[in-house]
């Protein structure tokens, strides 16, 4: 989604935004802008399409400083040159960027053209630049929060006024801001990723704050300019990490890291003296993990999907009732939260709207929720207080991979931990924990066996629609593969639960209609031969990502995924189907870093 990067420095702004941009482009956008201030003038360049197209815009002597730059991705009004982010006032004095939806946008646009304002976009946001331009205030960062008064909604931004350059202010609700402190210089941003390279010191803004950015310092406040205190922490992520190394592209380079990162999710974690897991950062006593009777699971995309795969885990291992839902659907079926219900809310980025708005609702009605998350002090990490990080380093690539693996991990770290505390027994806790030591080498193993998935990419390539069918846990690795597939080749494609397959979508099986069948060598699998076998009898090809076995026979196709404990063989189950999706995608020549019209974090509604 949209990205914010600003400046405030000694060195000119426009070199260090337009990396930022850079580095923001994997969040997904469709339009990009600048704005400099230069002796008390703005200087702004902005259009539709990739930050290089806007590269080549500006003049070579674009200098000045402080800066701002943006990468939008629509939501009122096309993508455009003219709805491209900065949007100004009508002096060209004021520069504003927004992340965010103004709610309130067609009552302030009436009321500010009804005072003789002329709009030149169709945005939003165009009205926050007239309405700070509008506020009498004389201090930028009053006039602000006076402007923010007014408004209704959702907002991460940044204000740069040329007259006033020696700050820029930036407020947040809704959507993140981090302050980036550098040696007398400051950086502002909607995302960490965009300031590695110049600072690691952070200070994240809360909902409700206001920074005035100095190049020596900052200042914050609440909207009614009460001051409020920051503590910076500080970023462990390297600037190696941003890059794609010798990868063609970071889905591919996500992939390759799995072994790695999966060891880090599970580092310190495993306690094989108890045979059990050590989990620091649940804070929940073991009387209190023990008076819990539900598991809510809340995410969405990819991670609802492997929150589906904990849901399982913790029903098997823990013998709790666990159930899986999409954050985005939760609150708006005004839910009924139970005290001895433990919530736990998944996301990679910790940003996404709708489940930092389903944790809220919990936590609202007295729930007790926390979260499983990849990035360090990110919004729902903060709101959740408590949960398990993954470590899985920063992910670049619009799609899930590598982080979708070390959630799955990380549930059944959790669901150990929550069945030993009950009554998995010393022996079965045993043997998890060394299958779960066991998985990075089994990871590595299958991804060195690549060119095999590559082959059959070429078959399904050809292919407008595939199906993903699975049992159980496996049905939800084929609702993983499926949407991966979807996103990064455009194939469409769709799972269903294998027994589902006969009361419907079977209508559809054809010699052009490939199955992806997750079939784990488990007590299902008799049935899941079953499900070939109809396939097969409506011509339909079917690819098999299986262990060993009487497959073989059936299938058109199959990968041989190696054997964990059953209750982990749908985290293996699903490298495959990465590597698929990834391979198709490559052969479709797709743009299998930023997808079209997706987002890596999806900061709206
Ligand atoms: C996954 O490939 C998707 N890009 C998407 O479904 C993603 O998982 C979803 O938007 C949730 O994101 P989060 O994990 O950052 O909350």
């Amino acid at each position: 989604m949209c990205g914010i990067i600003g400046y405030i420095g000694k060195r000119d702004a426009a070199p260090i935004l337009m990396e930022g941009l850079h580095r923001l482009e994997y969040r997904g956008y469709d339009s990009a802008g600048i704005a400099v201030a230069h002796a008390g003038e703005l200087r702004l360049a902005k259009c539709k399409g990739r930050v290089r197209e806007l590269e080549k815009l500006l003049p070579a002597r674009f200098k000045g400083a402080p800066g701002i730059a943006h990468t939008r991705w629509a939501t009122h009004g096309e993508p455009s040159d003219r709805n491209a982010h900065p949007h100004c006032d009508g002096a060209n004095r004021i520069a504003v960027i927004h992340n965010g939806i103004i709610e309130n946008a067609v009552a302030l646009r009436a009321r500010l053209e009804s005072a003789g304002v002329v709009f030149r976009s169709e945005t939003d946001s165009e009205v926050l630049a007239h309405l700070i331009a509008a506020m009498p205030e004389r201090a930028l960062d009053a006039a602000v929060r006076a402007a923010l008064r007014l408004v209704t909604g959702t907002y991460g931004l940044a204000v740069l006024d040329a007259a006033r350059p020696e700050a820029i202010v930036v407020a947040r609700n809704g959507s993140p801001v981090v302050l980036g402190v550098g040696e007398r210089e400051m950086f502002v941003a909607s995302d960490a990723a965009a300031l590695v390279r110049h600072t690691r010191r952070v200070v994240y803004l809360d909902d409700g704050e206001v920074a005035l950015v100095r190049a020596d310092g900052y200042e914050t406040a609440t909207l009614d300019g009460g001051p409020t205190a920051k503590t910076p922490s500080t970023i462990t992520w390297t600037n190696e990490a941003f890059d794609k190394g010798e990868y063609e592209h970071f889905m591919r380079k996500e992939i390759a890291e799995q072994p790695e990162v999966v060891a880090r999710t599970l580092s310190g974690r495993l306690e094989p003296r108890f045979q059990t897991t050590h989990l620091g950062g649940i804070e929940f006593a073991a009387h209190e993990l023990l008076d819990i009777r539900r598991v809510k699971i809340l995410g969405c995309g990819s991670a609802y999907i492997a929150g589906a795969i904990g849901a399982h885990l913790i029903e098997q291992l823990a013998r709790l009732p666990a159930h899986a839902e999409p954050a985005s659907e939760f609150r708006y079926r005004n839910p009924v939260i139970e005290r001895d219900t433990l919530y736990i809310a998944v996301s990679q980025s910790g940003e996404t709207f709708d489940t930092l708005a389903a944790v809220q609702e919990v936590k609202r009605k007295g729930g007790r929720v926390l979260g499983i998350v990849n990035v360090v002090g990110s919004t729902i990490a903060r709101e959740c207080g408590r949960g398990i990080y993954l470590h899985a380093g920063p992910e670049i690539a619009v799609v899930s991979t590598k982080t979708f693996t070390c959630t799955a991990v990380a549930f059944a770290l959790l669901a150990i931990h929550l069945g030993r505390i009950r009554d998995l027994s010393t022996a079965a806790g045993g043997r998890l924990l060394t299958a779960l030591a066991a998985l990075p080498e089994q990871i590595d193993g299958i991804i060195a066996r690549e060119a095999e998935i590559a082959r059959f990419a070429e078959r399904l390539a050809l292919c407008e629609h595939a199906y993903f069918v699975g049992r159980s846990a496996g049905y939800a690795v084929a609702m993983e593969g499926a949407l991966k597939l979807k996103e990064v080749s455009y194939l469409h494609a769709e799972a269903y639960s294998a027994a589902e397959l006969k009361h419907g979508p079977l209508a559809l099986i054809s010699p052009e209609t490939p199955t992806i069948a997750v079939i784990p060598r488990d007590d299902l699998y008799p049935k899941n031969l079953l499900t070939i076998e109809e396939i097969r009898a409506r011509r339909g090809p079917v690819f098999a990502v299986t262990h060993a076995g009487e497959v073989l026979a059936t299938a058109d196709a199959m990968f041989d995924v190696p054997r964990s404990e059953p209750e982990l063989d749908p985290i293996l189950l699903n490298i495959p189907l990465q590597l698929l999706a990834y391979h198709v995608a490559l052969k479709r020549g797709c743009d299998i870093d930023k997808p079209r019209n997706l987002a890596k974090s999806v900061t709206v509604e």
